[in-house]
């Protein structure tokens, strides 16, 4: 098995270590090795996403990735920031499906700025589209009008095909999370009151829930899904959605599970190959000082042996461990309570590694 290691930028060298540690601690046989990306990638090679970097990436079974971004690139030109790095290899590796769970951990229900009764037993999976939609249509960028006044503009668009294959992950998902006879459950998120793209979206995900009578199929539209999500957020099982909903409806749902540092996410091609990467950013405020939370880093490591690898074994593994270190008390800044062990990142990698054995 081989994995690119891709730290990143602000907090993404320090989390991926802890991940990278938990990993060495199982005694796979994979090789890992590490290529700049993001900032990173553009201090090493005045690119975001070096040809290096994209061609090891290319090679591997799996991708780790930390996280990209800090202010200090902010004034580059629009295809040397940091973020195109990222988009950029979503792109080129085909991982159009994105998949984030948002986990409510038991000794974490408290941490959560919600009250425990909403978020408690919260087990919801984010399905996000993630190479189309707003973020990649055409036209786009700003320019300057006869007038003289300058206009941006970008464009939303699916094709059918696109939604077919997110919808059927979707699907798919929804059908081996099913416990026991409950009902496997989908809801699809548009603005099809307003949107003809997400018109064709509901459109297209109804015709294809003809495949799946097992599966409950609903529609919400996206300002009340994000209303949804806060009022009661355990009525949902499966979302899914296009790419900038998805962006913005993922941030929400990670906050009812205390913190954003507890998200893992997945980004898989229609082969299994995958980015696995926290849900949260680069956090440059707090990098070097070893407080960020490497859990969602390191629970990403987890869905990596489990999506790519087909490792169950492992994946359980490293999620009860997860489980373990929390159990004991031990608390990054993030989610630390009255009565809990605060440790920093490095410690709470040392913690889950303690705890896999
Ligand atoms: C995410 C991030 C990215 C996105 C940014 C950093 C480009 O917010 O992974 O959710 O918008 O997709
Ligand atoms: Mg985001």
């Amino acid at each position: 098995m081989k994995i690119a290691v891709l730290p990143g930028d602000g907090i993404g060298p320090e989390i991926v270590a802890q991940a990278v540690k938990v990993l060495n601690a199982l005694n796979l046989s994979i090789s890992m090795t590490e290529a700049p990306i993001g900032g990173a990638g553009y201090e090493a090679a005045g690119d975001p996403l070096p040809d290096a970097t994209l061609q090891l990436a290319k090679e591997a079974d799996a991708v780790l990735l930390g996280a990209v971004g800090d202010w200090k690139y902010d004034k580059l030109e629009r295809h040397l920031r940091p973020e195109r790095g990222l988009l950029r290899i979503r792109k080129e590796l085909n991982l159009f499906a994105n998949l984030r769970p948002a986990l409510l951990y038991p000794e974490l229900a408290n941490a959560s700025t919600l009250k425990p009764e909403v978020v408690s037993g919260l087990d919801i999976m984010i399905v996000r589209e993630l190479t189309g939609d707003i973020y990649f249509g055409q036209p786009r960028g700003i320019s300057t009008l006869p007038n003289g006044e300058r206009e941006g503009i970008n464009t939303m668009r699916y094709c059918e095909s696109e939604i077919r294959r997110i919808g059927r992950v979707a699907f798919d998902i929804a059908m081996k999370r099913r416990k026991n006879n409950q009902k496997a459950k989908v809801c699809s998120v548009d603005k099809a009151n307003v949107l003809e793209t997400t018109e064709l979206w509901r459109q297209v995900i109804i015709e294809l829930s003809a495949e799946y009578p097992e599966v409950e199929l609903s529609h919400m539209y996206v300002d009340n899904a994000a209303m949804q999500l806060i009022r009661a957020p355990k009525q949902f099982d499966v979302m899914v959605t296009g790419n900038i909903f998805g962006d913005i409806l993922s941030d929400e749902a990670s906050m009812l599970t205390g913190s954003i540092g507890m998200l893992p996410s997945a980004s898989l091609d229609a082969n299994n190959k995958g980015m696995y990467e926290p849900s949260h950013g680069s956090a440059p405020d707090i990098a070097g000082k070893d407080i960020a939370n490497p859990l969602a880093t390191i629970l990403s490591a987890s869905m990596m042996l489990r999506y790519t690898f087909s490792d169950e074994t492992n994946a359980l593994k490293i999620e009860d461990a997860v489980k373990k270190a929390l159990a004991l008390g031990y608390r990054t800044a993030d989610i630390v309570t009255d009565g809990c062990k605060k440790v920093g990142c490095s410690e709470m990698g040392d913690a889950v590694v303690a705890a896999l054995n």
